[in-house]
């Protein structure tokens, strides 16, 4: 039997993780939306692709969530995105209200799931959303590291001019202006960064990664969606393939890196059971600063969805 994954919000960012998802054959995939007919629309659109990519997969758009009943992995994508000038941040209240009620709804129907958190601000939206199902932390998990490590990686492989399979980094921390590039860790090849590159070069490189969702908002018009899309379905294939991937993702930290009560971006087993188990880093004293600062401020995140 193939597995079911949904998708709530069907905009670009959902739309593009229901077509990679229906495209790689294993699941079928349902598109939920609140807007009539867009998610049909869409779904229908990638249905009609099947026959031309080779794949079986039904894909159902919908208005409601009866059809996502006993999903395996729920990838919760709707919410407003950013526009040119706002941080992530600026979106916390509007999509705090609106991930909270798609939670309720979710649990409703597939009360057994895993929720993949893709809507920013992404750790406080985690946040919410673990509160609200009453999940254990390893069925909530966000998406944050594997773009923002996409991100430093394409930038490192773009530099050096070599295959991006070649190069390997880890981005930690919050998703946002906070968060932690490791380049001490980064290899080309397997030769740590800073022995191939200067310091001013390797900063230049981490300040584009920290910044490049910015540059997307400020090319677009509206947030990026071709790579969140692509990191949100390597986690979904990782927990519903059950492949016990080592990839950075939000994960609710109770203790590890010294850190208490949040979500934020660490290095995680993903598989079937979800986060199935938390890698600890070796930090220096100032990455371990960094990271609780990081922490800091999704904290203060977090105050504000309490008020809001
Ligand atoms: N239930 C279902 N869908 C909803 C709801 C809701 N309560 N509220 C909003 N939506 C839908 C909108 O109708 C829209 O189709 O969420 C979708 C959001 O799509 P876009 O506006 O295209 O935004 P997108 O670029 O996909 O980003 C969504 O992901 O990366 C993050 O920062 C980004 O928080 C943003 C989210």
């Amino acid at each position: 039997m193939r597995k079911k994954i949904t998708v709530v919000g069907a905009g670009n960012v959902g739309a593009s993780c229901a077509q990679r998802l229906a495209e790689r054959g294993y699941a079928d995939v349902v598109l939920v939306d609140i807007v009539p007919s867009v998610p049909q629309g869409k779904a229908l659109d990638i249905q009609e692709a099947a026959p031309v990519v080779g794949i079986d997969s039904l894909v159902t758009g919908v208005n409601s969530y009866e059809a996502s009943a006993d999903s395996d992995v729920v990838v919760i994508t709707a919410g407003v995105p950013r526009k040119p000038g706002m941080s992530r941040d600026d979106l916390v209240t509007t999509n705090q209200n609106i991930v909270a009620s798609i939670t309720r709804d979710v649990l409703k129907h597939s009360p057994d799931c895993i929720i993949v958190a893709v809507t920013n601000p992404l750790d406080a939206m985690a946040h919410v959303i673990l509160k609200e199902s009453g999940f254990p932390r390893c069925r909530v998990v966000g998406m944050s590291g594997i773009l923002d490590t996409a991100r430093f990686r394409t930038f490192i492989a773009l530099e050096f001019g070599v295959s991006v399979e070649d190069v390997q980094a880890l981005v930690l921390g919050g998703h946002g202006d906070q968060m932690v590039p490791l380049p001490r860790i980064a290899s080309v090849g397997g030769i740590p960064l800073p022995q191939l590159l200067p310091q001013e070069t390797i900063d230049r490189l981490v300040q584009r990664a920290v910044k490049g969702g910015g540059e997307i908002v400020e090319l677009l018009n509206t947030s990026a969606y071709y790579a969140p899309s692509a990191a949100a379905v390597q986690m979904v294939d990782a927990i519903a393939l059950d492949k016990k991937r080592i990839l950075p993702a939000a994960a609710y930290l109770e203790g590890e890196y010294g850190i208490e009560g949040v979500f934020l971006g660490v290095p995680v087993k993903l598989g079937a059971g979800g986060v199935e188990q938390i890698m600890q880093v070796e930090l220096s004293p100032d990455e371990q600063e960094a990271l609780k600062r990081s922490a800091a401020a999704v904290r203060e995140l977090v105050e504000v969805t309490r008020k809001g």
